[in-house]
């Protein structure tokens, strides 16, 4: 894999007489990898994130990205950005405009686009984060929440190819934060590199590749979670909490009951590793691949789907869902919801955007694999 962005042995301060927030970071993110970066309040992650994206200049050491020191010249500055693009922490550091639509369309009218381009972008952005309705509404009236979504679809409307989300589930409930990790697989199943920062070790958990973990201006730790999660004392130093699921596999391996490998990422495949439902057939998991223009009632009613527990993931099964009057129980976290059931004994069904298939069914493989019990996957 080759490295995307690049920091070599960073110093930096924000005033000079000041400490040292960077103090020899070093770190390398990985393209097409889920990089989480992780580390306490102060550890440096927006600071770090500030210059990587050269809003800021380190006072020795380089940021690279794709293999190329930055040269902080405004012209190459600008190319930069049109593809590595910044979700900040706090949304009030990132509203350009007084109305929603405007907000959204600020980076796109900035690259000159078309105009019918930008009205499908901010169309497409604004549903994505579920903020249709507010296309019109000034965003002095939005709260915090609200507002996040906006400049996540601000960020979304620019399609880069690399996106830096600095504690995106922050203040969100917890339906958008799911919603928000499913933004999030949406972009990288089209290519998009995605760097995340975020205390929410349960989430980042079940989502990353790679981990980086920042502590006293340094990078302590990169690679997958599961050898730094094991490092009881590392983690404690790092000012952080094991993820729930890893925890309690630990605890039951401890126990003598079972192995720690393999490593369950979600409940679903904790639940059933711990069960030792060893060749059971549990309920069938349906899996429609839905396009945009899918007519999802008549695919219902053609294989007699109806009634069963169902969910929705990804893009374009969102929008081929807003077109028909189906009901749908699970509006977010749609896989882990749908393969529960399954584990239940119950067939469900989830309306899946054909690019997340594989992510969609990570859980139920992970459980047919290992022969922790059988779910059936039938893709219509
Ligand atoms: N604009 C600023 N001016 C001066 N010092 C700053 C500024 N922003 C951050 N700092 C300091 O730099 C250090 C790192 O802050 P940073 O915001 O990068 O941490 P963080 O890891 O993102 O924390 P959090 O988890 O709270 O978001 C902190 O000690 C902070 O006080
Ligand atoms: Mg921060």
């Amino acid at each position: 894999m080759a490295t995307l962005l690049e920091a070599d042995n960073i110093t930096f301060s924000y005033d000079k007489k000041g400490p040292k927030v960077m103090d020899g970071m070093s770190m390398k993110i990985e393209e097409g990898k889920k990089t989480a970066i992780m580390g306490c309040n102060g550890a440096g992650k927006s600071t770090l994130f500030s210059l990587l994206n050269a809003l800021r200049k380190p006072d020795s050491g380089k940021v690279l990205f794709r293999d190329k020191p930055l040269t902080y010249r405004h012209k190459d500055i600008i190319k930069m950005r049109s593809e590595v693009s910044i979700l900040f922490q706090n949304p009030n550091d990132m509203m350009f405009k007084p109305y929603v639509e405007q907000d959204v369309a600020f980076g796109p009218e900035n690259m000159k686009l078309p105009k019918e381009e930008i009205e499908e972008r901010v169309q497409e952005s604004l549903f994505a984060v579920g903020m249709e309705e507010y296309r019109k509404t000034p965003i002095m009236k939005l709260s915090y929440g609200q507002r996040k979504r906006v400049t996540l679809a601000g960020v979304l409307a620019m399609r880069p190819s690399v996106i830096i989300m600095d504690e995106p589930t922050a203040g969100l409930d917890p339906q958008m934060a799911y919603e928000v990790m499913e933004i999030a697989e949406q972009m990288h199943s089209s290519g998009v590199t995605v760097i995340m920062a975020s205390h929410d070790t349960d989430l980042t958990y079940s989502w990353a590749d790679e981990l980086r973990v920042l502590y006293g201006g340094k990078c302590m730790y990169a690679g997958e979670p599961e050898p730094f999660y094991s490092d009881f004392e590392s983690v404690q130093k790092a000012g952080l909490l094991l993820p729930t699921v890893f925890m309690m596999n630990r605890t039951l391996a401890d126990l003598g009951k079972g192995s720690l490998e393999p490593y369950p990422r979600a409940q679903s495949q904790m639940a059933l590793k711990t069960a030792q439902h060893k060749d059971v057939d549990l309920g069938v998991l349906h899996v429609i691949k839905a396009e945009r223009d899918t007519d999802i009632k008549a695919i219902i009613d053609d294989y007699q789907l109806g009634g069963m527990p169902t969910g929705v993931y990804g893009m374009s099964a969102r929008m081929a869902l807003r077109a028909t009057s189906t009901d749908v129980d699970f509006l977010y976290n749609g896989p882990e919801n749908c393969t529960m059931k399954c584990l239940n004994g119950q067939d469900s069904v989830l309306i899946c955007d054909p690019l997340m298939f594989d992510k969609a069914v990570t859980s139920a493989m992970f459980i047919n694999e290992h022969g922790f019990g059988k779910i059936n996957i039938d893709v219509v």
